[in-house]
């Protein structure tokens, strides 16, 4: 097995070739950086300077033609062919964080949401350890490649892994999990991975926001926080949503966060029917007039997941425009 030694850190690790370099060293418990996992944000950018790889997707989003002429390559989107030295910076490691482990999961159960959203859930023998907002990378049968996923649950002693999954026109994957796939069917589970994690240090109030398939990894969220018995007051979900149809009803949220306590759970519609009589208008300017004056919007973290868009306008209106700090915000980019 490979050898990747990091020069700069005089640390190595194996590395199976059918790994990827990222993915084995967190494996080892290394603070290799990450984000994305999928070679699009960039985070786990290293040199090699001596070895060979193959490179899983040359033309990934995150790599540019300098980068190409520097020898810099994507962690998550190279595996060694030989030993390897390579320079990168780790960072440290969070000691609640588990290393991921790769393990076969079972479906055994679909629950429809909405006309293009279900609840998929699996079953493995390997115990969920994961954190609340984290996600893992799901080996499909037939699908070429992982496909990024977050965890709508959290740890159960039931061996249960759910995630919600959005139908995507042509999405292969997605094409997968609506129209091939069957109870009984077996998938390959890699995980958790992901920074986004419900801190329960804070005791700042939270607020999740949520757009499509993101709406998962805010209910894992919103449920950890339920089950820390961080709820010194009620949560608040907000949902963006293109129309009504796409709404997931209240009772299933409640359910699966089971708490008994009170949630506000909101959703805004941007292209309202003419019967709908809820929010309208776009997730961020909801929330930007959800309080009086800029300082409020301090004393809240915020979780977010969903279309790059409109994390890009949360994340500007919160911490440009309303000076919240940094720290007050998770999401995990994956794009
Ligand atoms: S590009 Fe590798 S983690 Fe995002």
């Amino acid at each position: 097995m490979p050898r990747i030694t990091i020069e700069t850190e005089e640390s190595s690790y194996l590395c199976d070739q059918d790994d990827t370099l990222l993915r084995a060293a967190l494996r080892e418990g290394l603070g290799f950086p990450y984000e994305c996992n999928v070679g699009s944000c960039g985070m786990c950018r290293y040199q090699l300077l001596s070895g060979t790889v193959e490179q899983l997707w040359l033309d990934a989003p995150a790599i540019n033609p300098r980068d190409k002429k520097k020898q810099r390559m994507l962690g998550c989107q190279t595996r060694p062919t030989s030993d390897c030295r390579i320079k990168i910076r780790t960072n440290s490691v969070d000691k609640e964080i588990d290393p991921p482990k790769k393990f076969a999961a079972k479906l055994v159960k679909i629950t429809h949401l909405t006309h293009d959203m279900a609840e998929f859930k699996f079953f493995s023998y390997t115990p969920p350890k994961f954190l609340p907002g984290q996600y893992a990378l799901l080996n499909l049968p037939g699908v070429e490649g992982v496909r990024a996923l977050s965890m709508s649950n959290i740890v159960n002693s039931d061996g249960y892994w759910c995630f919600i999954v959005k139908r995507v026109k042509g999405g292969k994957g997605t094409f997968w999990f609506f129209d091939r796939a069957a109870i009984g069917d077996q998938i390959i589970i890699d995980g958790p991975y992901g920074h986004a994690w419900l801190r329960i240090n804070s005791e700042r109030p939270i607020i999740c926001l949520a757009g499509g398939a993101g709406i998962g990894a805010m209910l894992s969220i919103a449920s950890g926080y339920y089950k820390n018995n961080l709820a010194q007051s009620s949560l608040r979900l907000y949902y963006g949503c293109r129309t009504s149809r796409d709404i997931i009803h209240k009772d299933y949220v409640v359910d699966t966060i089971r708490s008994s306590a009170e949630i506000i759970y909101s959703n805004i519609v941007s292209e309202p029917e003419s019967s709908w009589t809820g929010n309208k208008g776009m997730l961020d300017r909801f929330l930007f007039e959800s309080f009086e004056g800029k300082e409020v919007y301090k004393s809240f973290d915020y979780y977010m997941a969903g279309p790059p868009q409109m994390i890009e306008s949360l994340r500007r209106g919160l911490i440009i425009e309303r000076q919240v700090p940094i720290e007050n915000i998770r999401y995990d980019q994956f794009y």
